[in-house]
């Protein structure tokens, strides 16, 4: 008799007696799985069983969480809870469509107003994902005769949305101003129409911040226009959270502000901040927002809680901060290199995959939960753990967090 699985079994005889056919459609799925498996470069996913917070429990065991984007632990904020409930109770679970025909509400519209008024730009839009505002808006800012010209390490949406474009494109080296130059130098003698650059705010492999106040100087001397991705810095960086327009004092004048509410603002969804030109030209030409349904009424709701509790409790953001510069001087002091992160975001380098993936599996089993960046995230030699800070741990949390970085740093002679 057959052992195993009796569908599988069914799959390969199947295929045997089919061998006169061409091809096999599907085999490539799991050739490439496995070939990923092999190398080890497969997602392995790790359960959350309670809310994303300082402590979770995560496939079984309570942990203390490094590796959250809620920097400012707004997801569980009892305001952004009540604003999502009651948004729901009042306005139904779904939008109903798109935003262009009749998915657009009246609170898609506060939110929008109130975003911009946060952002201190005359206008806002926001998108489905933070993702979809890159991939939906930069095609459409440049075409055949522009060119964009990228930071190197640039995110993957950013990547994704250039990659859709007909525009040339150039790289500059990783916040490298005097490389700028030299690849705008060279557009402009190139006679493009439009030039644009385009930027992470904040990196998240490293949490460094770009000069992005020389950005906007150089580029305006070459007339292009410039875009930075802020998903890292809004909620996070600036006065109140406010992004990284707020931090070099450059409110308005970076022509396009792209964020999320995804990550500091504890919620979901792209945004863009900006004019009202951009605005009234993303909405009209944006594939992503013009064919993609609207935000259901309980992420509209969360989305305004947290423009309110951004504007009115100070102290997550400080709390975010004062954490996050007590853990980076403390790993620091254990003799831990921490690259040169600005943000709450702070690697912690350790060099090989293996050993960074140990490292991780050990400071899991003893209940902090910070994953390890490997190749091909980053190059070969730069594996790390990248710790995200967040606004709700205490002292205590993070002492306890440190306790076991420095046990398992020495155990691997990281320090
Ligand atoms: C730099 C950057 N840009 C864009 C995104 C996408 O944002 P969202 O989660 O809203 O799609 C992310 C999220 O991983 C990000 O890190």
């Amino acid at each position: 008799m057959l052992q195993g699985n009796p569908l599988r079994i069914i799959e390969e005889k199947f295929w045997e007696e089919k061998s006169f056919m061409k091809r096999n459609p599907n085999a490539f799925l799991k050739e490439e799985y496995e070939e990923l498996v092999k190398n080890s470069f497969d997602w392995k996913l790790r359960i959350l069983e309670t809310g994303s917070a300082p402590h979770s429990v995560v496939d079984g065991k309570e942990v203390v969480m490094l590796c959250s984007n809620n920097y400012l632990n707004l997801s569980n904020h009892p305001r952004l809870i009540k604003g999502a409930v009651n948004a729901a109770k009042k306005f139904g679970a779904g939008s109903g469509s798109v935003r262009a025909i009749a998915g657009t509400m009246a609170l898609h519209m506060e939110v929008e107003k109130r975003l911009a008024n946060f952002k201190g730009t005359e206008s806002s839009l926001i998108y489905q994902t933070g993702f979809a505002a890159n991939a939906g808006l930069i095609p459409q800012l440049a075409g055949k005769g522009d060119i964009i010209i990228s930071d190197e390490l640039n995110h993957g949406s950013i990547i994704d949305g250039v990659r859709l474009t007909k525009a040339d494109r150039a790289v500059y080296k990783h916040c490298d101003m005097g490389d700028l130059e030299r690849v705008l130098k060279d557009a402009d003698t190139k006679k493009y129409n439009r030039i644009l650059v385009i930027t992470d705010g904040v990196f998240s492999m490293d949490g460094d911040i770009t000069p992005m106040d020389k950005i906007v100087k150089i580029a305006k001397e070459y007339g292009a226009m410039t875009y930075v991705d802020d998903a890292h810095g809004e909620g996070v960086i600036g006065p109140d959270g406010r992004g990284i327009g707020a931090h070099f004092g450059i409110q308005g004048k970076i022509d396009v502000e792209m964020g999320t509410f995804s990550k500091a603002f504890g919620v979901v969804g792209g945004l863009i901040a900006g004019s009202q030109d951009l605005v009234n030209f993303a909405l009209n030409k944006s594939r992503t927002w013009l064919l993609s349904g609207s935000h259901p009424p309980a992420v509209a709701g969360a989305q305004l809680a947290a423009i309110d509790v951004l504007e009115t409790e100070p102290k997550h953001v400080k709390n975010l901060w004062d954490n996050t510069n007590y853990f980076k001087k403390e790993l620091k002091n254990m003799g831990f290199d921490t690259g040169h992160s600005d943000t709450p975001i702070t690697p912690v380098m350790v060099g090989e995959s293996s050993k960074a993936k140990e490292l991780s599996n050990g400071l899991y089993d003893e209940g902090v939960f910070a994953l390890p960046i490997v190749f091909p995230m980053v190059a070969r030699d730069k594996a790390r753990i990248r710790t995200m800070m967040n606004a709700g741990l205490t002292r205590k949390d993070l002492d306890f967090a440190l306790e076991k970085f420095e046990k398992l740093g020495k155990k691997l002679d990281i320090i």
